[in-house]
């Protein structure tokens, strides 16, 4: 069984550590624990799959213990099957692969579930939410890709916001367990529009790690995306 994904209900925002401050990462962390973060959002980058390098595991192990949250790893990396074991023995509640990195998707999500990981699936915006079709059942979460992945502070592109509309019918017309998680250019101004689209969690890096008081920047997308999904539910 996958470990449970986040709190029942409401958005759930996932500051992104590629925003922080790398020279002080654990104080960083437990600001954000403490400034009201749902889950810490973690970007692998391999200098491959995207054209910038960040983090391995043992990355992963300094934020697992700075903080109780979910932590939530976004693998940009061409190889992840390789991979997936020694974030997940670091700490990592979430693994999250992209399908574009996966020539057999199916079996690294089942990796990860026998792991005892939730199992995540990231989307490029290009890529159409059709792939998952046939692995709905093997799958936690869903995440959007709002910008081409590599680097923070990039603008949203709003030709994906049919793309989550599109999962959350998928999703809820099939019964289907799966977590809508957004990630790139989200902050006020974007938060209320994936929300409305049925996106549940939020990462946002610059937005809440660029911002100099974090618990306003969070609570700022928090609201957006409340009020938004109490409209369209
Ligand atoms: C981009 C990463 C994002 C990034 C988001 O490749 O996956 O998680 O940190 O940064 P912002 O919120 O600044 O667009
Ligand atoms: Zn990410």
């Amino acid at each position: 069984m996958p470990k449970p994904v986040g709190s029942p209900s409401g958005p759930i925002v996932a500051p992104s550590i590629l925003s922080a401050d790398f020279g002080r990462l654990h104080d960083q962390v437990q600001a954000a624990e403490q400034a009201g973060a749902g889950w810490i959002h973690v970007d692998v980058m391999d200098g491959h799959f995207v054209p910038n390098i960040t983090i391995g595991p043992l990355v992963v192990r300094a934020v697992r213990r700075a903080t109780q949250l979910p932590v939530d790893v976004h693998l940009m990396v061409s190889e992840p099957d390789s991979l997936v074991e020694a974030f997940v023995d670091a700490g990592a509640d979430v693994v999250t692969v992209h399908s574009e990195a996966c020539v057999h998707l199916q079996r690294t999500l089942r990796r990860i579930r026998d792991l005892g990981a939730s199992v995540g699936v990231a989307l490029n915006p290009h890529t159409p939410e059709t792939v998952l079709s046939y692995v709905g059942r093997d799958i936690d979460l869903v995440l959007v890709m709002t910008v081409n992945p590599g680097f923070g502070g990039q603008a949203f592109l709003p030709s994906v916001v049919p793309k989550i509309r599109a999962l959350r019918s998928w999703v809820d017309e099939a019964g289907l367990p799966i977590v809508i998680e957004v990630d790139g250019g989200i902050g006020p101004g974007t938060a209320a529009l994936v929300a409305r689209a049925g996106a549940r969690v939020l990462v946002a890096g610059s937005a809440v790690f660029g911002q100099p008081d974090l618990r306003k920047a969070i609570e700022a997308i928090e609201r957006e995306a409340r009020v938004e999904a109490e409209v369209t539910s």
